[in-house]
């Protein structure tokens, strides 16, 4: 396990950007996962930037999302797609064969999962996957209690990212939300993880998945089994260590 502490949140995002940079540097047919939220938006941006200033090459780098919610129109601002793809595939050019995506559509959904993992595998499995880490521990959708040894699935989303998606899309109690999500098994399958969390609204639970129990309780916990995780904090996501 390595942590990798940053002083402030511009060096935190300049520091992901960094690793992400380095490790298509190093393949060029990297295999990289991403994460949405408000952890990781800024740091897309940088790293957009830095590629573009360093021409690094991304002709045969695939990216790919985490998770996703299902029953929401691909466009809409807060399906994963629409983020990454503003945040930085856009940007950059990534053609729509290299940028892999869980299904935001119902119809489908189970197969166009299954066939979004079996892609990942046939480019050779995942070389670096970002992960954020949810305020009770979640990662992606694998809310307390997932198996650590699920895969790929349709989950629930839960109750407050839930009743977001209703209300900006007006959305009507009968519709259904899913989140589709890799499973912990196949996230612990990737060559290398970076955990990324800032903010003093992430230290308890940052402390908790680094110097608590194994616990399927706190889903982030099964990191510290993986042999190459790397935690990048920034002070206060770090205070309490
Ligand atoms: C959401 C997403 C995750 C993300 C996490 C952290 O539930 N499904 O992919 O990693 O929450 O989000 P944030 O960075 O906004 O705290």
């Amino acid at each position: 396990m390595t942590l990798n502490i940053q002083p402030d949140e511009r060096s935190f995002d300049l520091e992901a950007a960094r690793q992400i940079y380095a490790q298509i540097a190093s393949k060029h047919d990297s295999v990289i996962g991403l994460s949405t939220g408000r952890t990781t938006g800024n740091l897309h941006r940088a790293f957009a930037r830095m590629a573009r200033e360093g021409s690094l090459d991304l002709s045969r780098v695939t990216f790919f999302g985490q998770d996703e919610i299902v029953g929401v129109p691909q466009t809409y601002s807060g399906a994963c797609y629409e983020m990454l793809r503003s945040e930085l595939i856009g940007d950059l050019d990534i053609p729509e064969e290299r940028f892999l995506m869980p299904p935001t559509r119902w119809e489908g959904a189970e197969k166009a999962l299954r066939d979004f993992t079996e892609m990942l595998q046939a480019r050779g499995g995942i070389d670096l996957i970002l992960l954020g880490l949810g305020e009770n521990g979640h990662l992606g959708f694998n809310q307390p209690g997932s198996p650590f040894g699920g895969t790929a699935r349709i989950a629930t989303i839960g109750p407050e990212l839930d009743a977001r998606v209703r209300r900006e899309l007006a959305l009507g109690p009968e519709a259904p939300l899913g989140g589709a999500t890799l499973g912990l098994r196949d996230v612990m399958h990737a060559r290398r993880i970076l955990l990324v969390a800032k903010g003093s609204h992430k230290a308890a639970i940052v402390k908790e998945i680094l110097q608590g129990p194994v616990t399927e309780a706190v889903p982030g916990s099964v990191l510290q089994l993986h042999p190459a995780c790397e935690y990048l904090l920034d002070a206060e996501a770090a205070a309490l260590l």
